[in-house]
């Protein structure tokens, strides 16, 4: 199935040169698309649900014929996905209690592998949420506490100061998936026909002195960034779905460490089909108001890394036997590595006819946009590229140093500005949902005006967001908690090297490390 690479480099190796140009070519739209399983509670009571999850080395099968040591949560890669209910306890909303265990144990070159994990689209209650040196050393656990307080798609990913890179990349990632009532009562596809789909990209090599043994390869250029030539969904190259002839809902996560993708639909692998549709329902912040259709080959979905975006595709157009490509059509800088994956995976219609009774509503849930005029501030920050560090505002991180102190309750708007280098930046803001108000002065892209928590910032651009700091997001219950959050760019490359920095809501919060972790009982 694959052909033999060149040097064999240990798990989790940096290096600045590749010593072989590509990974080893992989049978393509064979393998058939794994579902990450959804993980059972251990015990469960009136309001709350009691995970636990072990941060372990595994070595696990990508490429049928060989194993790859991946760094997973339960040996996995991607995680096994947390499915939970939402809301308010009246409605049935429950609360999460998750244990991440830290078996890590060192690195390559003799490190302890220290982790941090941070739920990407929900506030944990204490207050840490995965603060960036708030870490759980190999040996330690901690629990979180997630409140569920909104429906949304969003994710669990290591978030360790100068290390995210390296081991979201060895596969510490995971999806989260929160659904309430109003979700529910909606005709969208349920069950089987609701699918998460992780994307990311990697870099194989093949071990010389055993060829059954497919190495992960992390290579951050210099702190540039990482590319693969390979594209995992779900961790499998290249994989096949097999479809019925009706309307799926699939969950797009880009949980890559550097690469964007530009989504689109063909019937043919090597050029763009007229009139391929996808419906996009939601993204980061859950349900958009209204649908928006995407049709090839004008309009394609753009993901950017963390970005999570519910797309609806109906297969009922299609024949038996008919194949629809997930195509990548965006480069990411790395044309030499880029060719190989401007094509994620199949989806390849089975059957005949079947019922379908599900519908894409013309309302969604509603989406309240915050006027301009309530914002109490604006603040400025800049991304961009100086003596080969990643700074904002010309500054490195400093996890002592506040950079922005919005009131509860305040409406701020910030706007990104990236003055160009060669490099776009996916902003992240914890703690809250925002929306993008504008990107140079022009409206964003139909499917940008839900609920965020990243957003692009293309060169020479200036994206202006707004949000509120405050107990309650408009039309939601949501609690909310003050202290110190994180804001950085979600190129996890960039993130390390240091695009990161604090904001504090209100003064004199808890730490942000407030709970230490504790030692697992020998
Ligand atoms: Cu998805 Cu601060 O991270
Ligand atoms: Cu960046």
């Amino acid at each position: 199935l694959i052909s033999s690479g060149a040097f064999f480099l240990p798990l989790g190796s940096t290096r600045s040169v590749l010593a072989a140009p590509f990974s080893p070519r992989i049978a393509r739209f064979v393998e058939p698309l794994p579902i990450p399983p959804v993980l059972p509670p251990d015990y469960s009571d009136k309001t709350t649900d009691y995970y636990a999850i072990a941060l372990k080395k595994a070595r696990i099968s990508l490429v049928p014929g060989t194993t790859t040591e991946i760094w997973g949560y339960n040996g996995r890669l991607p995680g096994p996905t947390i499915r939970q209910r939402g809301g308010d306890e009246q409605e049935g909303g429950r609360q999460s209690v998750v244990r991440f265990i830290n078996q890590l144990g060192e690195d390559q070159s003799g490190g302890e592998i220290n982790a941090v994990v941070h739920l990407h689209g929900m506030a944990s209650l204490p207050q840490y949420d995965g603060f960036a040196t708030d870490f759980i050393k190999p040996g330690q656990f901690k629990d979180y506490i997630y409140p569920n307080d909104r429906a949304a798609t969003i994710w669990y990913h290591d978030h360790a100061i100068d290390h995210t890179a390296r081991n979201v990349y060895q596969g510490l990632a995971g999806m989260y998936i929160v659904e309430d009532e109003l979700e529910r009562q909606l005709p969208l596809p349920k069950g089987p026909y609701d699918v998460p789909l992780i994307l990311r990209d990697a870099f194989f090599e093949v071990n010389p002195l055993n060829g059954e043994d497919l190495q992960l390869v992390f290579d951050d250029r210099q702190m540039r960034s990482t590319y693969g030539d390979v594209s995992l969904v779900n961790g499998i190259p290249w994989p096949k779905m097999q479809v019925e002839r009706r309307k799926y809902r699939f969950r797009l996560l880009n949980a890559s460490a550097s690469r964007s993708f530009q989504l689109a639909l063909s019937q043919q692998e090597n050029r763009l089909t007229v009139g391929e549709t996808m419906v996009v329902i939601g993204s980061d912040g859950g349900l958009l108001a209204t649908p928006v259709e995407l049709k090839t080959p004008y309009q394609t979905l753009r993901i950017d890394m963390a970005e999570r975006y519910e797309i609806i595709i109906d297969f009922c157009r299609y024949e038996e036997g008919d194949c629809l490509f997930l195509k990548n059509i965006g480069f990411s800088g790395s044309i030499d590595i880029d060719d190989r994956i401007h094509t994620l995976m199949c989806f390849e219609v089975v059957g005949g006819e079947v019922p379908d009774d599900s519908q894409i509503p013309e309302t969604l849930r509603p989406v309240e946009r915050l006027p301009e005029k309530t914002a109490d501030r604006t603040r400025t920050f800049r991304f961009e590229r100086s003596f080969n560090r990643w700074l904002i505002n010309g500054k490195q991180w400093d996890e002592n140093r506040v950079d922005a102190n919005p009131g509860v309750g305040d409406i701020e708007i910030w706007e990104f500005f990236n003055p160009g280098s060669g490099w776009f930046h996916p902003v992240h803001v914890h703690l809250i949902d925002m929306q993008v108000l504008d990107r140079n002065g022009l409206p964003p892209r139909p499917y940008e005006m839900g609920w965020k928590d990243v957003f692009h910032v293309g060169e020479f651009q200036v994206v202006r967001v707004i949000g509120e700091f405050g107990p309650r997001r408009k039309g939601y219950k949501r609690r909310f908690i003050q202290g110190k959050f994180m804001m950085h760019c979600h190129n996890l490359v960039h993130e390390d090297h240091s695009m990161m920095t604090v904001f504090e809501v209100g003064q004199n919060g808890p730490s942000p490390k407030s709970a230490p972790a504790q030692d697992i009982a020998q």
